[in-house]
């Protein structure tokens, strides 16, 4: 295709999409409680660094941001005996409903994998409990902490 395929890359060799990662994961979940634009900048600028964890994933075609997820040793401050996690899921809204979530959610499982135990963590509001579970993730706890997310859990097969 013209277009070009989409590929799912380490923040790490595409780090020009570094900005767009922030841009989502600050619109999606953190201006809302009014945080600035810049401590998510500095949070994804660690995804950069030398370790397997925090790592961030970016689907995109050429040029193109498509979605991004990430790997973060904790993302509850409720359960901090739980790492890892794969967090911060996004797609663009014209990239939905393809199967790209599903992929970039896959890729990002096995990074933490690689980074971590056997077993890996995700936390979603209800809404998106089909989404995971066709992915193969369990559901491990609901209704924790102030705003009711599941937990979920993934095995290493
Ligand atoms: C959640 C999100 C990442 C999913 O991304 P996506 O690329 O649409 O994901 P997929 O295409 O893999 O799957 C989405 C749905 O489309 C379906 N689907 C996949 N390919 C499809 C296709 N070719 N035709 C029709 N439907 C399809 C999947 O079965 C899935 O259905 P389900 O939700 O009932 O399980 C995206 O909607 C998003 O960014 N939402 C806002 C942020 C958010 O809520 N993130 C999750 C935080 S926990």
């Amino acid at each position: 295709m013209s277009e070009g395929e989409i590929t799912i890359a380490d923040l790490r060799a595409v780090p020009h999409f570094a900005a767009d990662v922030a841009d989502r994961v600050w619109r999606a979940w953190w201006k809302p409680k009014g945080a600035p634009l810049e401590h998510i900048a500095d949070l994804v600028e660690e995804s950069l660094g030398g370790g397997l964890m925090p790592a961030a994933f970016v689907a995109h075609r050429g040029p193109t941001f498509i979605g991004t997820a990430s790997v973060i040793a904790s993302d509850m401050e409720e359960r901090p005996q739980f790492t890892p996690w794969v967090a911060a899921v996004w797609v663009d809204p014209p990239f939905r409903r393809q199967g790209i979530g599903g992929t970039i959610v896959g890729h990002a499982a096995r990074a933490a994998f690689a980074a971590g135990s056997n077993t890996i963590y995700l936390c979603a509001v209800p809404a998106k409990r089909p989404f995971y579970q066709r992915l193969g993730w369990s559901l491990h706890e609901q209704g924790v902490g102030d705003h009711q997310l599941d937990v979920f859990a993934l095995k290493a097969d």
